[in-house]
C-alpha cells in the first residue's frame, strides 16, 4: 500500500475510533451495569449496595445488577474492577479494606492510588461486638472475665485479612490482651449465619447487617465501637465507655471504575450515586441501621480520592507495625 493511502486509512480509523468514543460515552448506559461486591451476599456491604442498586438504576435509567466477587479479604474483586475496561459497566463499591490491603497484601494484584478512578464516599456504618446468643457472657465485664479464663477454647469469626472485622477484632484481642482462634469467612453474611446457629462464639460486624438481628434479640450484644452510642442501639454501651478506652472503628465506603473511565461518564455515576443517597427510603433504612451519609464534599471523586489517600497513610504503618500481612 502506498503511503499516503496508509496515512489516509490510519487516519480514517481515528477518526472512527474518537466518533465510537464520543458515541460511547454520550449514550452510556445502554446496558446493565455491574455493580461488584467483594464479600458474600446478605452481608454488610451486600445490605449497602442492594439498598443502591434500584435508585442509582433509576437515575442511570438501566438495571445496576449487584454481583459478589468473593475472596482474599475483597481483594479479589478489587483485582477484578482494576482490570476491567474503563467504560463504566463494572463499578466497585467497597470500605476501609481499600486502604488497608496495600499493606495487608505483599503480592497485591492491583494499586488503589494508580489502577482507579474514583465516584465517590458512600456511607459511614459503625460495627458492634456479638456473641452468639447462648455464650456463657450476659454483658461486657463477664465477657471480659470469661475470654481471660477461656482464651482458648473461644472462637472469633471475621471475613478474612482486609476485613473490618478482622481489624475490629484485631483491635479487640490487642486491647484485651488475649489470642483468640479466629476463623475466616467470605464474609460477614455467612459468619454470621454460624454465629446464628452457634457454630463460632463472637463476631464484630457493621450494624447494617447487626442492627436488625441485635433489636430481635438473636445474638448477645456486648458493645458498639463508636465513641457515642447509636440512636437506633441506645441501650447498647460503647466499648469506649465500658473500659477499652479509645475503642473506635467507624467502617467508611467507597465507589470505584478501572482507571481511564471518561470523565462524563464517571459524572454520571456520581450523579445517581448521590441520586440514591438523596433517596427519602433509602436515608430512612440508613438512619436505621445507625449508618450516617458523609457531607457533600465526600460524594464527589475528589472527596474519596483525598479520604483514601489519607487513611493509607494512616493504617499503613499501623499494620505494619503490628507485623501482620499475607504473603
Ligand atoms: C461484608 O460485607 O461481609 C463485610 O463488609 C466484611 C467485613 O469487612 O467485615
Amino acid at each position: 500500500m502506498k503511503p499516503v493511502f496508509r496515512f489516509t486509512l490510519s487516519l480514517a480509523l481515528a477518526a472512527l475510533g474518537f466518533c465510537n468514543l464520543v458515541w460511547a460515552q454520550a449514550n452510556y448506559p445502554d446496558r446493565t451495569i455491574s455493580l461488584v461486591v467483594p464479600f458474600a451476599a446478605g452481608g454488610p456491604t451486600d445490605v449497602v449496595a442492594r439498598m443502591l442498586a434500584i435508585p442509582m438504576g433509576k437515575s442511570l435509567g438501566q438495571t445496576v445488577v449487584v454481583e459478589n466477587t468473593l475472596g482474599a479479604g475483597g481483594t479479589l474483586a478489587s483485582q477484578r474492577v482494576a482490570r476491567s475496561a474503563p467504560n463504566g459497566y463494572t463499578v466497585l463499591i467497597h470500605h476501609t479494606g481499600m486502604a488497608t490491603a496495600p499493606a495487608l497484601y505483599k503480592r497485591l494484584g492491583f494499586d488503589p492510588l494508580k489502577d482507579f478512578d474514583y465516584i465517590g464516599q458512600v456511607v459511614d456504618v459503625p460495627m458492634t461486638l456479638l456473641g452468639r446468643k447462648d455464650f456463657p457472657a450476659n454483658n461486657f465485664q463477664e465477657l471480659l472475665t470469661y475470654i481471660r479464663a477461656n482464651k482458648d477454647k473461644i472462637s472469633l469469626a471475621n471475613a478474612g485479612l482486609g476485613a473490618v472485622s478482622h481489624l475490629c477484632g484485631l483491635m479487640f484481642m490487642s486491647q484485651v490482651g488475649v489470642d483468640l482462634t479466629t476463623v475466616p469467612y467470605k464474609g460477614t453474611g455467612p459468619a454470621m449465619n454460624d454465629l446464628l446457629g452457634g457454630q463460632v462464639d463472637l463476631l464484630c460486624d457493621q450494624t447494617t447487617q447487626t442492627v436488625p438481628i441485635i433489636k430481635e434479640n438473636r445474638v448477645k450484644a456486648y458493645g458498639v465501637t463508636t465513641l457515642n452510642r447509636l440512636p437506633s442501639l441506645g441501650q447498647l454501651p460503647t466499648l469506649d465507655e465500658q473500659g477499652l478506652k479509645g475503642f473506635e472503628v467507624k467502617v467508611w465506603h467507597g465507589m470505584y471504575v478501572a482507571k481511564g473511565t471518561p470523565a462524563p461518564i464517571i459524572d454520571k455515576i456520581n450523579t445517581a450515586l448521590r441520586f440514591a443517597l438523596q433517596d427519602s427510603q433509602v436515608r430512612q433504612r440508613l438512619a436505621d441501621l445507625s449508618s450516617d451519609v458523609p457531607g457533600a464534599d465526600k460524594l464527589t471523586p475528589k472527596g474519596l480520592q483525598t479520604h483514601l489517600e489519607a487513611e493509607i497513610k494512616k493504617w499503613t504503618p499501623v499494620i505494619q507495625k503490628a507485623g501482620i500481612y499475607a504473603d
